[in-house]
């Protein structure tokens, strides 16, 4: 089945990721500054100081969004820009620089939808405890009520948080994102103060007149290792872990499985604004996971990696699961498996479990990193060519199922500094050359996707 002819098509970036100039227009720094600065933080010992310079060639990034021929860009604000030590005086040159973008986006007519959080905290509020604090969840509340009053008029809609499971799995549990912190379980504190800042930053943004308020939360389907119960069970924590515990909050107003009881402070209050009612509902999707217990038969069977396959995230010690392989015909540069069916299963499945309370769906990103071949100024990215078609595919069949999917954001515009790997992972449907010039050169999948959307409008 054909996509729907008023399908949103999109891309995604991240302010961090694209931007550089971390020094210009009063930019204060953010932990993302801090943590590029540690010795062995950043596979290739790179930052974001540069990056695509996107801050200097916005118009640029908005001429390639022109002629790829998408309705909406998604983008993220840098706190850091708008707020330098993030409560407080505002520093109007950040406000200015994204009211600008925002101008250039609509003369273009194109839709932005805007990210106030992209993992970039303001240094200063990390000093002060970070997300481990409900204080920076109430600062948080406060520079969406600013950014908001600016943009209201123009934004089409709203991401609060971008995937707070992997800023508490990655940064606060694990240590392998800014600010670096490995608490393992007691990293929940931080779930919880990134879910009411979305809970807070909704309510500031629906008082300062936004027209729609969603989320972009990142969603993997579990499946166990193997029948056995310990691999059953341990799968079912992950789900908990990685979807329920940021899905429900929002979409039910509770924690699952009782979650919420060892957390301290006012859960309840903080509950009822956690569970806003939103308008639509963001999915970040890159590969399903399977998981079973450490130590189980499946899980040693599996314990060998083979060539092409990401390694193992390390698990410490007392976690009890262990993630595994999962089998896949294709990998991406990262290692990450392909599969597309992950995608359609994650909708239906969204859609069975909360029914009603699922707002209509946006895909907020989806999209691969692969090994480009340059070749006389002209880059084949066939792989991500094979993987954006199969996963609008993926799409197609869920809305098939009866899921109300609106949209889709590849992931990415462009090149970009991809965290931890640096820029050892190339996701954009532009090249750029970052160190050389951060020149753009569109590859061949852009011209692909031009082409898939052209179809899909002339389907109607
Ligand atoms: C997501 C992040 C995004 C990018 C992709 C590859 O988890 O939201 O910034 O790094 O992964």
């Amino acid at each position: 089945m054909p996509l729907p002819h008023d399908f949103v098509f999109g891309t995604s970036t991240a302010s961090y990721q694209i931007e550089g100039g971390v020094t210009a227009g009063g930019r204060g720094r953010s932990i993302w500054d801090d943590f590029c600065d540690r010795p062995g933080a950043i596979r290739d010992g790179s930052s974001g100081a540069v990056a695509c310079d996107s801050y200097h060639r916005w118009d640029e990034d908005v001429d390639l969004l022109s002629g790829l021929g998408v309705d909406a860009y998604r983008f993220s604000i840098a706190w850091p820009r708008i707020q330098p030590t993030g409560s407080g005086s505002v520093n109007p040159a950040g406000l200015d620089f994204y009211d600008r973008g925002v101008d250039a986006l609509c003369e273009a007519g194109i839709a932005p939808f805007v990210t106030l959080y992209h993992w970039d905290l303001p240094s200063a509020l990390q000093a002060k405890g970070g997300w481990m604090t409900r204080e920076t969840a109430e600062r948080f509340g406060e520079y969406a009520a600013i950014v908001g009053e600016r943009l209201a008029d123009r934004v089409a809609m709203w991401l609060p948080v971008n995937e707070p499971v992997v800023v508490t799995l990655f940064g606060h549990a694990l240590g392998l994102h800014a600010p670096g912190e490995a608490r393992g379980f007691e990293a929940l504190a931080a779930a919880h103060h990134l879910l009411l800042g979305h809970g807070l930053a909704t309510r500031a943004l629906r008082a300062a007149g936004v027209r729609v308020v969603g989320t972009a939360n990142n969603h993997t389907p579990v499946h166990a290792a193997s029948d056995a119960d310990e691999d059953v069970a341990a799968a079912a924590l992950y789900d908990t872990i990685h979807n329920r515990a940021f899905a429900e909050p929002i979409l039910l107003g509770e924690y699952p499985n009782g979650m919420g009881e060892g957390m301290l402070g006012p859960v309840a209050e903080d509950l009822a604004i956690i569970s806003e009612p939103l308008d639509a509902y963001g999915v970040n999707y890159y590969n399903p996971t399977t998981v079973g217990a450490p130590g189980s038969a499946a899980v040693v069977a599996a314990s060998t990696t083979s060539p092409g396959e990401e390694p193992p995230i390390e698990i410490p010690e007392g976690i009890p699961f262990a993630l595994v392989p999962v089998e896949a015909a294709e990998r991406t540069a990262f290692g990450w498996p392909v599969v597309p069916e992950g995608l359609t299963e994650l909708l239906v499945q969204l859609r069975e479990r909360y029914g009603d309370r699922l707002p209509p769906i946006y895909i907020t990103e989806s999209g691969c990193s692969t090994h480009d071949v340059v070749e006389d100024g002209a880059v084949h990215d066939d792989a991500r060519i094979r993987y954006l078609d199969a996963h609008l595919d993926a799409v197609a069949d869920a809305i098939d199922a009866g899921v109300d999917v609106r949209g889709h954001f590849v992931w990415s515009l462009l090149d970009n500094f991809e965290w931890a790997e640096g820029y050892t992972q190339r996701f954009g449907l532009v090249r750029v050359g970052i160190g050389e010039g951060e020149e753009r050169t569109p590859k061949d999948s852009y011209a692909w996707l031009r082409g898939r959307i052209s179809q899909v409008r002339a389907s109607s």
